[in-house]
């Protein structure tokens, strides 16, 4: 089969495509025959080893990964002793984040309990869109920031995976939306349904004044404090993600900030695959539509990864396997 594989840390020319062995399922596992894929944060940072604090997981010296992609939708092609939840098949989609990856290749076997029953009216490429960046998104606002009827959200970041996403949640909770992203994406944000957008290269969001109830971020890039300043009293603060050293302030300063000031700080620590159904219940009400840049083949998964590095994408870039 083939497969996109990564031998050494560098940069997206380091991916090849390459014949290798069909994986057979393990105990506990399914194999999928991959048909879509999306190309996430994970795996640019897996491509380049860096930030480099992430060796410790994917291997020190040459990626223990060699097959990337965590986002996976496609069909059961085989069942391992012991998995029992699915049959050949079935459409499935997941987030491989927690261990598997190895969705950039025509199959992959990956434990079962990563993957959920796709909803009937959603196709491949959406399904590859959804399961990590959807949930991002969800647990962010609703489960750890709490979102409420008619709040004034902003998104940061809001240009990339999550915000898509986000920005459709938020509108379903008759929220006002602010994007806040590059120059030259905020037209198509405007378009997505943003109610107000800002370059942040000409707009600090935490000096303008403007109180949000609720800020979802992505690009996690000032101090506690600056974001503390953008929050209305009782607001909420909530990291996605972002720059490691922010995040450990944040993380370091949270709780105190938090019971001083009675806004709060915190950062969304992902439970893979949690809600998903939700996530589907959403997409087959029509309240939840995937933005996708592509699809791109799997034959240009380096350029697809490159792209995702530039930021060139909005919403999420899909890689067709099948
Ligand atoms: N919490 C967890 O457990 C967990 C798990 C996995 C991943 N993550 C994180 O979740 C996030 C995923 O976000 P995503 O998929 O939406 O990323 P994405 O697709 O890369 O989008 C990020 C967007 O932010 C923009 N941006 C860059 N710098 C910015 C700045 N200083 N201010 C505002 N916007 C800026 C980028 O555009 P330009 O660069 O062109 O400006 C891009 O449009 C990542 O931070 C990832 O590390 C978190």
């Amino acid at each position: 089969m083939k497969a996109v594989v990564l031998e050494r840390y560098g940069s997206p020319e380091d991916l090849r495509v390459q014949e290798v062995a069909l994986p057979e399922p393990k105990r506990g596992e399914v194999r999928v025959k991959v048909h879509a894929s999306a190309v996430n944060d994970w795996d640019w940072s897996i491509v380049r080893g860096r930030p480099y604090l992430y060796r410790l997981m994917f291997g020190l010296t040459k990626p223990r990964t060699r097959v990337l992609g965590m986002e996976v939708a496609g069909t059961v092609e085989a069942v391992g002793d012991g998995a029992t939840r699915f049959t050949p098949g079935q459409r499935v989609y997941g987030d491989l984040s927690s261990g598997a990856f190895g969705a950039f290749a025509e199959y992959g076997c990956v434990p079962e309990g990563s993957l959920r029953v796709m909803p009937a009216s959603m196709t491949f490429e959406q399904a590859a869109t959804l399961p990590h960046a959807g949930l991002l998104a969800w647990q962010g606002l609703v489960e750890v920031g709490g979102i409420q009827q008619g709040e004034r959200v902003l998104l940061n970041g809001a240009g990339g995976g999550v915000g898509a996403l986000a920005l459709q949640i938020a509108k379903g909770y008759g929220c006002e939306v602010t994007g806040v992203d590059k120059a030259s994406k905020l037209e198509a944000l405007t378009a997505m349904g943003f109610d107000h957008v800002l370059d942040y290269l000409q707009t600090d969001f935490t000096a303008t004044g403007e109180p949000y109830d609720l800020i979802l971020d992505a690009r996690t890039t000032r101090s506690p404090l600056r974001h503390l300043r953008a929050l209305a009293p009782r607001g909420r603060y909530v990291s996605v993600g972002g720059d490691v050293a922010r995040l450990l302030q944040a993380a370091a300063m949270g709780w105190i900030l938090t019971k001083v000031t009675g806004k709060r700080l915190a950062i969304l620590a992902l439970e893979p695959n949690e809600g998903l159904e939700r996530i589907g219940e959403l997409f087959e009400s029509g309240s939840l539509r995937p933005v996708i840049d592509g699809p791109y083949d799997l034959a240009d998964a380096s350029r697809a990864v490159a792209r995702f590095g530039a930021a060139d994408h909005v919403g999420k870039i899909v890689l067709e396997v099948a």
